[in-house]
Order: C-alpha cells, then sequence, then structure tokens
C-alpha cells in the first residue's frame, strides 16, 4: 500500500494549474448512457473514481476510449443493466448511473451503495425522484431495482433533512431529459458540477433552464446525441492548493482556478488572512488565475457548512488543518456531513488542538503542528492530513494515500513541483515513481531554485516569524 512521506516546512512557490473535476466528471461520464451517439470529454483527471467509473459503464455496454486529450465514450449495449456491488461499493458516486439508464434503457438494477467512512449516505431522495417520473422502485437482494416505460415529466421536491442532493438533483434532471412531458425540479442542488452537467446535456440535445438555482425546469426530448464538453476545473481541488499555500506562508499562482464557484471559501480565506488576488480571468471567473499568499498571522474563523454556494463540506477538514495555525479560537459546523469528522483523531496526534461536540468542532488556534505517523481515513481527511504535513515540524507520514488518488491526480507530484518535500512510497519503501523520489531529495539538499528558496526553517510559527 502506498503512503506519503512529507518533510514539514517548505515555503511553497511556483505555479500549477487546477485539473478537472471529480465530481463534475462522474455524472458527465454516466450521462452517455442516455444516448448511442459518442460523448467525448475533456480535461478529465487521471484518478481512481474516473478509472472506477469507466470499469463501470464499460460493464454497462459504454465503450471507453482514454487519450491525452479526453474520453470518448460510446454506449453499445443497452441491453445490460445491472451495476454490481463490486464495483457500485468502491464508488459511491456509481448512484449517478441510475436516471440515465432508467430514462434510456427502461430498467435498471444498481446495487444498493453502503454508508460511507463518514456516515450514512442514503439514497431515498433519488428513489423518490425516480417514483416521480413514474419508475417503479423495489429493493430486492440488496439492489435497487427500478423499471418504467417512457418516464413522465412531473414537479418533484427535491430538498431532505441535509438540503439539497446533488447526485439525486443529477439524476433526476438526466432522467427527466427523456421523459414525456415537463419536469419541474423544487430544491435543487445549485452545485456548479449540476451547471456542468446541464451544459452538457444541453449539447446533446435536451431542453434544461435553471440549473444553478433551487428550480430547474427539464423539457423533455425524443431522443439525444452526442456532444464534445471539457469538464470544469475541480473547485476542492483549487481550494486545497491554496489552502497548501496558505499553511505554508507560500506565494502560489494557480491557473484554471473556479473562482466564482468557489466564493464561499474565497471569502473565508479572505476573513483568516489569505489572499487570492485574481491575476485574470473568463467572464464569469470561473476559470480565473489567481495568486495566493497570506499575512504573517492568520485569524480564526466561524465556519458552516452549507449547500452551495455555502462553505462546501468538501474543505471542511481542510480549512480545519488552516484554522489549527491561526492565532485564536475557531469554530466549525458540519451541515451537510453531521459525522464527517475523522480527520480530527488524525489531527490532533500532528498537535492540532480540537474540541468535538456533535457536529461543532472548536479549533484552538495559536499552536503548532509536529510531524507523526497518521492514517488517512477518506478523501478529504486525507488532504488535510498532507496539508497538516507540508506546515508540520518533522517528517509526517500520511498512510493510505489510495483514499487520496480518487480526487487529486498525483498530488505529491503537484506539492513536489511547488518545492514541498514529499514523497510516495510503498510498503516495501520502493519509491513509487521517480519524479516524486526526485523531489524529496532535491527538497533535502537543496540543488534547484525552487529547493533552494524553500528551505526555511521548518515549523508553522515559525513560518508567521518570517519576514513575508
Ligand atoms: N442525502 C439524503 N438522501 C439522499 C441523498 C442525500 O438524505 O437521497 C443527504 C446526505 O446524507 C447528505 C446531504 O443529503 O447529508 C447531501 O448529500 P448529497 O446527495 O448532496 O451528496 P452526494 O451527491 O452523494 C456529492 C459529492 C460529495 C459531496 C456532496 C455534498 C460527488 C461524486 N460527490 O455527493 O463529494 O460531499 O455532494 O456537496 O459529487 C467528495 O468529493 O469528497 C465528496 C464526498
Amino acid at each position: 500500500m502506498d503512503f506519503f512521506r512529507i518533510e514539514g516546512g517548505r515555503r511553497l512557490s511556483g505555479r500549477i494549474a487546477v485539473e478537472g473535476s471529480k465530481n463534475a466528471a462522474l455524472p458527465l461520464m454516466a450521462a452517455s448512457l442516455l444516448t448511442d451517439q459518442p460523448v467525448t470529454l475533456r480535461n478529465v483527471a487521471e484518478l481512481s473514481d474516473v478509472t472506477n467509473m469507466a470499469r463501470l459503464l464499460d460493464e454497462l455496454g459504454v465503450k471507453v476510449a482514454f487519450a491525452p486529450d479526453g474520453v470518448l465514450l460510446t454506449s453499445e449495449d443497452e441491453n445490460r443493466i445491472t451495476a454490481r456491488y463490486d464495483i457500485v461499493r468502491t464508488m459511491r458516486a456509481s448512484i449517478c448511473v441510475l436516471g440515465p439508464m432508467l430514462a434510456r434503457r427502461r430498467r435498471a438494477i444498481i446495487s444498493m451503495p453502503g454508508g460511507c467512512a463518514f456516515g450514512d449516505r442514503p439514497v431515498d431522495l433519488h428513489l423518490k425522484g425516480m417514483k416521480a417520473l413514474g419508475a417503479k422502485v423495489e429493493l430486492r437482494g440488496g439492489n435497487i431495482v427500478v423499471t418504467a416505460d417512457r418516464l413522465k415529466g412531473a414537479t418533484i421536491f427535491l430538498g431532505g433533512a441535509f438540503g439539497s442532493t446533488v447526485l439525486g438533483t443529477a439524476n433526476v434532471m438526466s432522467a427527466a431529459t427523456l421523459a414525456e412531458g415537463t419536469t419541474i425540479i423544487e430544491g435543487a442542488a445549485c452545485e456548479p458540477e449540476v451547471v456542468d452537467l446541464a451544459r452538457l446535456l444541453t449539447r446533446m440535445g435536451a431542453k434544461i433552464r435553471g440549473a444553478g438555482s433551487p428550480r430547474i425546469v427539464v423539457e423533455g426530448v425524443e431522443q439525444l446525441g452526442g456532444a464534445d464538453h471539457a469538464v470544469m476545473p475541480d473547485r476542492i481541488v483549487a481550494g486545497t492548493y491554496a489552502v497548501a499555500a496558505a499553511m505554508t506562508n507560500g506565494d502560489v499562482i494557480l491557473d484554471e482556478f473556479p473562482y466564482d464557484s468557489l466564493i464561499a471559501a474565497v471569502h473565508y480565506l479572505g476573513e483568516i488572512g489569505v489572499h487570492v488576488e485574481v491575476l485574470a480571468a473568463n467572464d464569469d471567473r470561473t476559470r480565473a488565475t489567481v495568486r495566493v499568499t497570506s499575512d504573517r498571522s492568520l485569524r480564526p474563523a466561524m465556519i458552516t457548512t452549507q449547500p452551495h454556494p455555502g462553505f462546501p463540506t468538501d474543505l471542511q477538514a481542510q480549512f480545519m488543518a488552516l484554522l489549527s495555525l491561526a492565532q485564536g479560537n475557531s469554530i466549525i459546523t458540519e451541515k451537510i456531513y453531521p459525522e464527517r469528522f475523522l480527520h480530527v483523531a488524525e489531527l490532533s496526534r500532528m498537535g492540532a488542538r480540537l474540541f468535538r461536540q456533535g457536529p461543532t468542532v472548536m479549533v484552538a488556534g495559536g499552536g503548532e503542528l509536529v510531524g507523526a505517523p497518521v492514517m488517512a481515513s477518506d478523501l478529504r481527511a486525507s488532504a488535510c492530513l498532507v496539508l497538516a504535513g507540508l506546515a508540520a515540524n518533522g517528517e509526517t507520514i500520511v498512510n493510505r494515500v489510495y483514499h487520496l488518488d480518487r480526487g487529486y491526480a498525483r498530488m505529491e507530484q503537484v506539492l513536489a513541483k511547488l518545492g514541498a518535500a514529499i514523497e510516495r512510497l510503498s510498503d516495501s519503501a520502493t519509491p513509487a515513481s521517480e519524479g516524486a523520489a526526485s523531489a524529496v531529495e532535491a527538497a533535502s539538499a537543496p540543488t534547484s531554485e525552487i529547493a533552494a528558496s524553500a528551505a526555511v526553517p521548518v515549523g508553522a510559527n515559525r513560518f508567521m516569524q518570517d519576514d513575508r
């Protein structure tokens, strides 16, 4: 099993581009089930979740061809309707094949996704949506079995106890494109990934209004065709690297930064004392070039995770690492997944002073992070531990980085490019890639320009005493 070894205390500097969004790419790939024409997706990151989705689609009769500039998906065998447990259990996002399969193939059998590391992740709202469109939904032997003749448009309220549902909205919106008549989704998720899906579906011939707002209207059409689409940049990856720059008092330029899609996180970064300066941007600032720098001393903040445009749950863990370096006490409340705090125990092992009560954690700032062996437990918790390792005094070992590979393309190489001393090793302690290994060598014996300029004394507080 691979792990990361990080020598903390290198200030990050340099320039990187944010990769394509995982959470946009997965439902976009599933949308290929809505047509027998080829769908080309560009800017798809090399992630294990993308590979898993490709494997699932392949089993469902979609030919998936990866090329350097994109993925070509062609649904060829529409008789395959079963998404097996073996694949679904590796990735809960498998559920987003439900709507497209039902709409075009009229039947789908999907293994019921289980809970995940950070709590229950029910699919009741997805099923409620399918039923409202006229589907018969049964649970048989651990499988969800949905059948329908042609779906019929309906008005559906998709809000739940924890707000809207992102993949539920994606499923219902996708299914409604081929339904007879008009579907109105009230309480729809407003996340930018839903907007990206609506863009692809529109290119395929769907008639959709209101994506990005809580009310989406879909006029069903008889059939959809192929399309060519570039996946939006990953806002959570962008936010993670911005926090990495901030925690190391770095100076980093990020291209393809989805500024307006990340507006809540950018707002809190500003409150904390991290500057995100826009150097260039497209009209709607969904793709910007920004420079991230921070004040010498970071300020505490009070953050609550919320559906978009609120602060994203997928950045909660990373901001907890950041706030553990602030001068003062912060409060973080998790409203989307009240149990999503697996990083708390591991971050505490690195010296963070965290006090949890239910869905709220008090982060007592002003301390110093120290390197330690820690265990990654889910994707974003792992990212939080890597960030803490970058700012900590001494060596951090982050175990089980396969969680990170689900949502960050070669994270260690990206960070090494910015001057971090980080390497990927496997249990046999053999470096997994030459690039990563040489980055650590460079950082521990600075010879390159970046490594030399990055060789500042270790320790989070010491960054802050530095004269930047
Ligand atoms: N919920 C229900 N019933 C449902 C569906 C959801 O009660 O049928 C609840 C969930 O338990 C949760 C809330 O509603 O409390 C929101 O969940 P949502 O359905 O929006 O989550 P999701 O669509 O399954 C996506 C992302 C997650 C991200 C959430 C929230 C993908 C592949 N996953 O999941 O991303 O945390 O939206 O923004 O898009 C990650 O990337 O690390 C990740 C977990």
